[in-house]
């Protein structure tokens, strides 16, 4: 059988580049992006790569994703798999962040997440196949404190994923959706920190950023995310979400809707140090 064709944005560093290396090693044709790589058409194709084929693509950008997925239509005829995982992060009070600022967070996480796929899916119709994997959070299941902007750009992209899986159902399409806790990237220092010493949240946010920061530097080594991947690739019938994270963030996702809200809040204020 042919080697399938992945689509994988976001992948130059992080979970993205982990993932698209270890894919690649595995036998998949992967062709990463980044705001930053080499032009559609400068790409000298070589299905028998070792390393993925890195495509410039801004997710913000109609134009730059149609260019890219008629190159790829071009060349390989097909995407087996979209994962979308472009992503950037925001942390600070929600009341000191900017409308602008916010809408560019979800320029990425959402709007970008939601180009991307609308330019894929009619690919995917055609070939009666594909399998679209989100990359969300644990945030987007909880609403983290001074990190709610991101959450919220998660949330939605579990909504939007959540529907979508069962629409697109009857077109042999499945939509996942994967949930990291804490993994160890160039994240933590992308992100956007809104923050002014003068701020009267100055001394709470100081205390919070600092324990999800500790998390995050110290958080899961990428491959294991990459690991996941390859196990729901090669899964028949992958589940609408997996998490992935340490035991503890796992769980609180996992308790949230068993238990009261209240002890949920009042254990992530506790771990976070909000009070
Ligand atoms: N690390 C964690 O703890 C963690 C936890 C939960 C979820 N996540 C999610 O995992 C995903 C990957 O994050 P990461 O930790 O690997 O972060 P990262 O190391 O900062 O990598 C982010 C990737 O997104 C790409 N990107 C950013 N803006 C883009 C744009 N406008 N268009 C196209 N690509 C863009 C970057 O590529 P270029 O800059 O080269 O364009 C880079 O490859 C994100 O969706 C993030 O929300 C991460």
């Amino acid at each position: 059988m042919d080697k399938k064709v992945i689509l994988l944005t976001g992948a130059s560093s992080g979970l993205g580049k982990s993932t698209a290396d270890y894919l690649t090693k595995k036998g998949y044709i992967v062709l990463g992006t980044s705001r930053t790589a080499a032009h559609p058409d400068e790409i000298r194709i070589d299905a028998n790569t070792s390393f993925p084929l890195m495509i410039k693509m801004d997710v913000t950008s109609e134009q730059s994703i149609s260019q890219v997925i008629s190159f790829i239509q071009k060349k390989f005829g097909r995407i087996d798999i979209l994962i979308n995982n472009a992503g950037w992060g925001i942390s600070g009070p929600i009341e000191k962040t900017s409308i602008d600022v916010t809408k560019s967070l979800f320029e990425i996480n959402v709007f970008g997440m939601l180009r991307v796929t609308q330019q894929v899916l009619p690919l995917m119709r055609t070939q009666n196949q594909g399998l679209i994997i989100n990359i969300s959070s644990i945030g987007g299941v909880i609403g983290l404190p001074f990190q709610g902007l991101y959450s919220a750009s998660k949330f939605a992209v579990e909504g939007i994923s959540e529907s979508l899986r069962m629409e697109v159902s009857q077109f042999g399409i499945k939509v996942v959706l994967v949930e990291p806790g804490d993994f160890k990237t160039s994240f933590t220092n992308n992100r956007k920190k809104i923050c002014s010493s003068s701020s009267t949240y100055a001394q709470l946010l100081k205390r919070t950023t600092t324990v999800f920061e500790h998390d995050e530097q110290n958080g899961c080594d990428p491959i294991l995310l990459a690991f996941k991947i390859e196990k729901i690739i090669r899964s028949s019938h992958p589940k609408v979400r997996y998490r992935i994270g340490s035991f503890s963030q796992k769980l609180v996702a996992r308790i949230k809707g068993f238990i009261s809200d209240k002890i949920v809040q009042w254990i992530l204020m506790k771990y976070y140090k909000v009070k």
